[in-house]
């Protein structure tokens, strides 16, 4: 089993996540995060921690298709393992927005640890 980021992450990114996670899961791109789901431990500490609930665990129905997008960015994207500092200043206006993947997706990488 593992959790996986949706794209209610996007254009929020609030990293709260990141802070929480045993294993360094989270990898980063420049909208969103998403889980490796190779290295999940299952703890949920991050579907706990997300202001926004854009993480599932992949035991809920129509997870499929995220937790192959998870793995694909996964192996893309950088490892990010602690909060910088709030991504977008405006986060909160993005939260419960529909249609976030097809407005404001982005498949680029973002910074990661650095
Ligand atoms: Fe990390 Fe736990 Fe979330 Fe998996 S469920 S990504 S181990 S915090
Ligand atoms: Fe995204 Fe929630 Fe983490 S908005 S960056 S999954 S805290």
């Amino acid at each position: 089993m593992t959790f996986v980021v949706t794209d209610a992450c996007i254009r929020c990114k609030y990293m709260d996540c990141v802070m929480v996670c045993p294993a360094d899961c989270f990898r980063e791109g420049e909208v969103m995060l998403v889980i490796d789901p190779d290295t999940c431990v299952d703890c949920a500490a991050c579907w706990r921690a997300c202001p926004a609930a854009a993480i599932e665990a992949d035991s809920e129905p129509g997870m499929e298709g995220w937790v192959a997008f998870n793995r694909e960015y996964a192996a893309r994207w950088p490892m990010v393992t602690w909060k910088r500092g709030q991504a977008f200043l405006d986060a909160d206006a993005f939260k419960e927005m529909p249609g976030k993947m097809e407005r404001w997706f982005s498949p680029g990488a973002g910074a990661g640890d650095r």
